[in-house]
């Protein structure tokens, strides 16, 4: 199983930026986390960030290849971003929508979503965890 986990922009600044909401943890020991995690259930993973839209969905196009599913944080991008939402359709493969946040719990303009219903599930304020149970999910519906 072929799983790709793609990150939005800001992302990058994961343990610098807005450590109430995002936690302490970097985004290298994020993608470690994936890796071992992915490792230890033998499942082939791809880990990508970009903080350009145009890359984002360069990278979705490029994974209609490679993956069997995706586990995007589109961040930002997934309160705008049409673009991003027709490149996931065009995928044609389970999507899971997460969140490190719980954006429930904050702005109004965090509630809407590009993504949410196009997506398998959504999954969001469980911290680094939110990408780990969604990839196990894929995993799991994926080996079907
Ligand atoms: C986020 C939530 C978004 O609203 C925000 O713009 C982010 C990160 C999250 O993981 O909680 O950059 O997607």
């Amino acid at each position: 199983i072929k799983i790709a986990v793609i990150n939005g922009p800001n992302l990058n600044l994961l343990g610098e930026r807005e450590k109430g909401f995002y936690g302490c943890f970097t985004y290298d020991e994020l993608t470690t986390d994936i890796l071992n995690f992915a490792k230890n259930n033998n499942i082939e993973v791809s880990v990508f960030q970009s903080n350009i839209e145009g890359e984002i969905i360069n990278e979705i196009h490029r994974l209609r290849k490679w993956a069997d599913g995706i586990v995007i944080n589109a961040a930002g991008y997934t309160h705008t971003s049409v673009a991003i939402r027709d490149a996931l359709i065009a995928f044609g493969k389970p999507v899971v929508e997460v969140h490190i946040s719980n954006v429930y719990k904050r702005e109004n303009f965090r509630h809407k979503s590009y993504i949410s219903d196009i997506a398998e599930g959504v999954i969001a304020g469980l911290g680094k965890y939110s990408y780990i149970y969604a990839i196990d999910f894929l995993n799991n519906l994926l080996k079907k």
